[in-house]
């Protein structure tokens, strides 16, 4: 025992020599973050974060594993690369058009006997940092069998999350210490002291997704989705990792605001992106998730040619670019049993080239969708001919779902179902195809690389409150703080027959993914509008029926609101309790603002506004005379960025604001 003490001592001493020649530290261009990579005495990579000078987050273990190859230990650092940014730079679409990424990258270059080179590169910013592993190894390809990247928090604290599954992000959120976890989705948030921060990924290509697994009274291992063999990932012999990122604030909206996940991205593929345009869309689709209507064809089917020019018509009227269908193909029948669709082939009484042509002239894009119901194989051999009769037809937009298993034990998030979508991504791109996909793989910043991939579901959306308890304002006020760090979503938002009143006046309306008789929204109609501005989707959706907004006062804001932001800033908030969120297009600004169950005014200074110019301020607020939640206010003044808004806002309400440009 003495002796192996002794040996140890040795070992140690020869590792903390190793360390001391080369500095594998890495600090935030603000100097606030420090990260420090070293060796313990089996040659096992580790990474320490400091925050201020106090440790927040230690990774005692960081590597893979592979069968047969040592990519875990043995190293010793070889050298230490360093490097420093700091440009802007512009995207076609997104939250902020211009992007500042400033950071100090270490990359530490290890070697073990085994001929493997692990080199862990980290890069720091000043709202935190990303961490990733490039492999160098003498096999041809690898097996990895797990992830040993482990992250210790150095305190209890508080966290947001879904529970860690491999096939489905549609969860409840669950607030809980961080010693309470047990498995999590990411982004994992959490506040602990000072400190609000949350553990992502980004670009993740080729490899399956990552979520933590308890190790530990308050450590989590990364978990990686498995392949039907148990295997994790299939790699070539070199490759390289997503980055596993923790973004760091000091006020919970500093973690919206942050771009750390898009700058740990690489610049577009696409070079000419004018096609890629954010819209405004409506579409059939509410109608078949309140019992309504019906993908397939028959009596009740939403689809049909005069319900798609009827929908063409109220786009155009509504200044609405684009129409989404669902049921207008073939197949729908098969949808929870063999899962074959077909993408080309319209319902009969679907006229797709009448229907097409009307669009255009109407000056309105029109959607596919192509639900695959999971069947990866089948929607493989067939969307290539589709997206090639889309572009024809002049199809801009795609909607896809994967709402059923994927075959052969396969998972959603595994490497297969990372190359699957990635494929769909590229595709698309081939032929000028924006892409809304639902039942994805989980956002991790690649709409940099590939501006045509617009927006995801990838959480509990709109349709849950159709067929379930639906979703409360305590979610949708925790939802900017997780879900949608990690990108847009297509919430489908904007529900304005809050207790389904046309639909229960249906005596043909059936059920469909449960009892739907006590369904409704959960919350204010004002709270629905505000969540157009709240929610960042380039693709917006206003989600109810048409008839629901035909001649609705309220459904003005939806008319003036612009898809197309320069400019956004999360400016208050706490996670699941509020959020004040304002966005810019041109000369015009959105705010909406909303509540969880607590009545709340909130005093919101309107800086952010150009100095100078007065605006014309829509308001569209809670009325707290009453307590229906249809009840709501549309009130117009005159503000100035000298000016504070006091929001009143009811329970479960919310408030939006247009900013007009007096005179414009
Ligand atoms: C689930 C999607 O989230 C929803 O938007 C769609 O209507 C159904 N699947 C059918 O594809
Ligand atoms: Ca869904």
């Amino acid at each position: 025992m003495k002796k192996k003490t002794l040996l140890q001592a040795m070992l140690g001493a020869a590792v903390a020599l190793s360390s001391c020649s080369h500095d594998t530290s890495a600090t935030s261009p603000d100097g606030r973050i420090r990260a420090q990579l070293s060796l313990d005495e089996r040659g096992v990579p580790a990474l320490r974060i400091d925050v201020d000078g106090s440790p927040l987050l230690e990774a005692p273990r960081l590597g893979l594993e592979a069968d047969g190859v040592n990519l875990a230990s043995g190293f010793t650092v070889e050298h230490v690369e360093r490097q420093s940014l700091d440009v802007t730079w512009t995207q076609p679409w997104g939250e902020n058009r211009r992007i500042r990424d400033h950071h100090n990258e270490t990359a530490v270059t290890m070697q073990n006997p085994e001929g493997v080179a692990l080199t862990v590169r980290v890069r720091l910013f000043d709202d935190g940092l990303g961490f990733r592993y490039e492999y160098r190894t003498p096999a041809d390809s690898l097996r990895i069998t797990d992830e040993h990247t482990t992250l210790r928090f150095a305190q209890d604290g508080l966290s947001w999350s879904i529970d860690g599954s491999y096939e489905t992000y549609e969860l409840p959120y669950r607030e809980q210490p961080l010693s309470a976890v047990e498995r999590a989705n990411t982004p994992f948030t959490f506040h602990l002291g000072e400190l609000y921060g949350s553990i992502h990924e980004a670009a993740l290509y080729d490899f399956p997704e990552m979520h933590l697994l308890r190790e530990g009274p308050l450590s989590f291992k990364a978990e990686l989705a498995p392949l039907p063999d148990g295997v994790k990932a299939r790699v070539k012999g070199c490759f390289v990792t997503p980055w596993r990122t923790l973004q760091i604030g000091r006020r919970a909206v500093d973690l919206i605001n942050s771009a750390l996940i898009l700058n740990l991205n690489e610049p577009s593929k696409i070079d000419d992106t004018s096609w890629i345009r954010p819209q405004k869309y409506v579409g059939v689709w509410w109608g078949m998730h309140l019992g309504t209507q019906v993908w397939t064809q028959g009596p009740r089917h939403g689809a049909t040619t005069k319900n798609a020019l009827r929908h063409i018509d109220f786009a155009a009227a509504n200044n609405i670019q684009g129409v989404l269908f669902e049921g207008w193909n073939r197949g729908w029948e098969n949808w929870g049993g063999n899962q074959q669709f077909d993408y080309v082939e319209p319902y009969a009484d679907f006229d797709l080239e009448r229907i097409a042509r009307y669009a255009r002239d109407k000056g309105v894009e029109l959607w596919m969708h192509n639900e695959t119901g999971g069947n990866i194989p089948d929607y493989e051999a067939q969307m290539e001919r589709a997206m090639k009769r889309y572009a024809e037809l002049g199809i801009h937009t795609l909607k896809t779902g994967y709402a059923g298993g994927f075959r052969d034990g396969y998972f959603h998030h595994s490497q297969y179902g990372v190359q699957h979508y990635q494929r769909v991504v590229e595709l698309a791109a081939r032929y000028g195809i924006m892409l809304d996909v639902h039942e994805p793989i989980k956002e991790t910043g690649i709409r940099r690389t590939w501006p045509n991939m617009m927006t995801r579901e990838g959480a509990r959306g709109m349709e849950w409150n159709a067929w379930s308890e639906g979703n409360s304002s305590e979610y949708l006020c925790t939802l900017p703080f997780v879900r949608l760090l990690s990108g847009p979503m297509d919430y489908t938002p904007g529900i304005f027959d809050i207790y389904y009143d046309r639909a229960k006046a249906d005596p043909g309306r059936i059920q469909w993914n449960g009892d739907n008789s006590r369904c409704s929204i959960k919350t204010t109609l004002a709270r629905q509008i505000a969540n157009w501005v709240i929610i960042y989707s380039p693709l917006q959706m206003a989600a109810d029926l048409i008839e629901n907004y035909e001649g609705h006062p309220a459904f003005r804001f939806f008319r003036d609101f612009d898809a197309d932001c320069d400019w956004s800033e999360a400016l208050q908030g706490e996670i699941g309790d509020w959020i004040v969120v304002a966005r810019r297009a041109g000369e015009r600004y959105f705010l909406g603002a909303g509540t969880n169950a607590e009545a709340r005014t909130v005093v919101q200074p309107l800086r952010f506004l150009r100095p100078g110019v007065t605006y014309t301020a829509r308001i569209y607020a809670d009325d707290p005379a009453s307590e229906l939640r249809t009840a709501y206010r549309i009130e117009e003044r005159q503000l100035t960025s000298a000016d504070s808004l006091r929001i009143v806002m009811a329970p479960d309400g919310g408030c939006a604001v247009t900013f007009e440009p007096l005179g414009k």
